[in-house]
């Protein structure tokens, strides 16, 4: 009768406890491979990458293990939370169980001084862009955008049968990004900055190798140059706000110089320096400008290859067109009512999001859908992975802009500008120079592909591979 009770009582529950544990620990072991040393799943990762089908690791991957499941790349630990349910967790968990994280090759080409990480700082220089780049704000960019563009139309495309969409559209977003924002109008200056500015952008997404003749290598050493040149343009400024020919709030730069100098006073830590500064406003350059140069390209691309959406976006935008007086620039309410052409912005951001998504670090350790994710570890979300998925959109691969009229799709599948208190500062920004470049291009012309089956590659962001030479069909011009 001991026995039975002594069983019953201790050595039952300690049976259970154990059986209990090792079911709850099995269903805590994240699924999934590290895959080789060191360099973990990261050729698998990049070789999609490079062939456009990045939501394919994490398809395949998926169907093996479900919908969490770990691997290594880029020489990390990483967990993918897949789906809308995975997005809606990292976009709403931001600052509490994770944080936002870069990859060194990030580290490096946005480099800090004394140590200080661009992960941790970069919550420092989000405080500072909403007064500029918020909708209030952008409000007032469209007619600089506008006349911006008509110039460059002017010099570049006027009177000439035959161009290449994509040095003209990188030329454009670059030489307004670099005036609206650091107040650099000198054309000198401005090459200075745009020469080295493709390779810096370039070292980004490049597996971390630093030995000459890498693509990182070569990122490191542009993105040198150009913090020197940011650097020289920021002194100029310091002068200028001295003597009164600048004003704290006439853009970014000033506003930054101005805050900056106010932190650096109020707290004991490590100073800003002007080459923090510069490798900020280097970064924040690098996140606004190969991401519109794409979306306007394949816009473009878009356009030519469904005859029926271009008659739909000439229809909206000449009824807009027909509304203004000879040379008015566009406004505000113009681009609100570009309906029909951010609905055929937004399917080309869907199937051809310019950003590879975004990466989290864990803050602590939690638990999600009963996996247990370590502290430390990296977490990495995909706009591809649902917005390419026949689940969430219906017959993917078929270009359909009807998928966002009304309430648009489900939420958190359409995620390429990410999501919650990290989302894309500069979507509203995005939006507008989007919207007036589709005005002006399709008021003016009609165009065919001068390469009809030109091919796309992924170097680091999808471009065609000739840069998309076409011919220009003019007709009835705007003045
Ligand atoms: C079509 C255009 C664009 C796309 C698709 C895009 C997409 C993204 C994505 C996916 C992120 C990561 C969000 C996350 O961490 O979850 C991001 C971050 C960021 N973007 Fe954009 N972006 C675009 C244009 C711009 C523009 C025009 C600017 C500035 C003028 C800009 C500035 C930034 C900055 C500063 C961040 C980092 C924000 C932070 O760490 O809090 N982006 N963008």
């Amino acid at each position: 009768m001991d026995t039975l009770l002594l069983v019953s009582s201790i050595v039952l529950p300690i049976i259970t406890i154990f059986f209990l544990h090792h079911f709850l620990s099995q269903k805590s072991t994240i699924p999934g491979n590290y895959g080789w040393p060191l360099i973990g799943e990261s050729i698998d990762y990049f070789k999609k990458l490079r062939s456009g089908t990045n939501e394919k690791f994490v398809m395949q991957r998926r169907k093996l293990f479900g919908d969490v499941f770990k691997t290594s790349i880029l020489g990390e630990k990483m967990a993918f939370l897949c789906g809308p349910e995975g997005n809606k967790f990292l976009f709403s968990n931001e600052n509490k169980l994770v944080e936002v994280w870069w990859p060194s090759s990030v580290e490096s080409i946005i480099k800090k001084s004394n140590n200080k990480s661009v992960t941790a700082e970069s919550a420092k220089v989000r405080q500072l862009l909403p007064p500029f780049l918020r909708a209030h704000a952008v409000k007032n960019y469209i007619s600089d955008m506008d006349s911006e563009l008509r110039q460059h139309l002017a010099d570049y495309w006027t009177g000439r049968d035959e161009v290449e969409v994509c040095p003209f559209v990188a030329k454009y977003t670059f030489a307004l990004a670099v005036k609206l924002l650091l107040g650099v109008h000198d054309a000198t200056e401005l090459e200075k900055l745009a020469t080295p500015f493709v390779e810096a952008a370039g070292g980004i997404i490049a597996v971390p190798i630093n030995i000459p003749g890498t693509r990182f290598n070569r990122g490191v050493k542009a993105s040198n140059r150009i913090r020197e040149v940011i650097m020289g343009i920021i002194a100029q400024r310091r002068k200028d706000l001295a003597d009164g020919t600048a004003t704290p709030m006439q853009d970014l730069l000033s506003h930054m110089i101005v805050e900056v100098d106010k932190r650096n006073q109020d707290s004991g830590n490590a100073p800003t320096t002007d080459g923090d500064m510069s490798s900020d406003l280097l970064g924040l350059l690098i996140g606004g400008y190969d991401t519109i140069n794409t979306t306007v390209v394949f816009i473009m691309m878009t356009l030519v290859d469904h005859p029926d959406v271009y008659q739909g976006v000439l229809k909206e935008q000449m009824d807009i067109a027909r509304e203004k007086s000879p040379g008015q620039l566009l406004d505000w309410d113009d681009l609100r009512k570009m309906k029909y052409s951010w609905n055929v912005a937004c399917e080309v951001l869907r199937m051809c999001p310019p950003t590879v998504g975004a990466f989290r670090v864990a803050k602590t350790d939690f638990t999600y859908a009963g996996f247990k994710i370590p502290k430390g570890w990296k977490l990495h979300y995909l706009p591809h992975y649902t917005q390419k998925n026949h689940e969430f959109f219906p017959n993917p691969e078929k270009f359909d802009p009807s998928r966002f009229e009304g309430a648009g799709p489900a939420p958190y599948t359409f995620v390429p500008f990410g999501g919650g208190a990290r989302m894309c500062p500069g979507n509203e920004y995005a939006r507008a120079e989007i919207l007036v470049f589709m005005y002006n291009i399709i008021t003016r012309y009609n165009w065919v592909r001068l390469i009809p089956d030109e091919k796309v590659v992924i170097d680091p962001l999808p471009r065609p591979v000739h840069g998309l030479p076409i011919k220009l069909i003019p007709h009835e011009t705007i003045s």
